[in-house]
């Protein structure tokens, strides 16, 4: 199995980044094929509905998005929902996700913004099917500290999640 792991924040190196840098090391520490892809080294264009298709970010993103079974992504708590980018990444990829299993990995700044994420993945369910990981990693300003989730509880989560999405990646894929 292949795994993306995808940071949408734009702030680079920002606390939604350290978070999927660290989830993006327990797959490989754990011997999956993992690669982290950080939105904040692209170039990446909006979906305008039309020329969005042929700029090649838009193919390099599809590419990899198409070629792995279980995706992870960690994106910043924005008014109470994930970032723009997480949702433009999603626009301009499109089809690719179907059946993919996806969990989240979310940094806020306090601690009730927590329900941030189902607008996006009820979207990913409804439009492409996809599975999600019923395990979603929460985080506020306090777990990180010089740029590394310092909180144990935080910590101990995100490698929880990212052992789900092996078990039922490994099992959905199976024959
Ligand atoms: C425009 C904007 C909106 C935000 N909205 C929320 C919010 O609704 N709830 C929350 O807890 N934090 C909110 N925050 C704080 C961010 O989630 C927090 O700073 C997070 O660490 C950003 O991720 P990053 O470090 O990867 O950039 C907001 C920050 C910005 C800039």
């Amino acid at each position: 199995m292949k795994y993306l792991i995808i940071s949408s924040g734009l702030r680079k190196q920002g606390n939604s980044w350290a978070m999927a840098s660290l989830c993006c090391k327990r797959f490989q520490e754990s011997g999956e094929e993992a690669e982290l892809l950080a939105l904040s080294d692209h170039e990446m264009p909006y979906c305008d509905g039309k020329t969005y298709v042929d700029h090649p970010t838009t193919q390099l993103f599809r590419d990899k998005v198409g070629a792995v079974q279980g995706i992870i992504l960690a994106t910043p708590v924005y008014n109470f929902d994930a970032n723009s980018a997480a949702k433009n990444f999603i626009e301009i990829t499109g089809q690719v996700w179907e059946n993919k299993v996806v969990g989240f990995l979310c940094a806020a700044g306090g601690d009730k913004s927590y329900m941030s994420i189902m607008a996006l993945a009820n979207s990913l369910m409804l439009d492409f099917r996809c599975v999600i990981i019923p395990r979603f990693v929460y985080a506020s300003s306090s777990a990180f500290s010089n740029g590394a989730v310092t909180d144990a509880t935080v910590v101990d989560r995100i490698y929880e999640l990212s052992d789900e999405l092996v078990r039922f990646t490994t099992s959905l894929n199976s024959s």
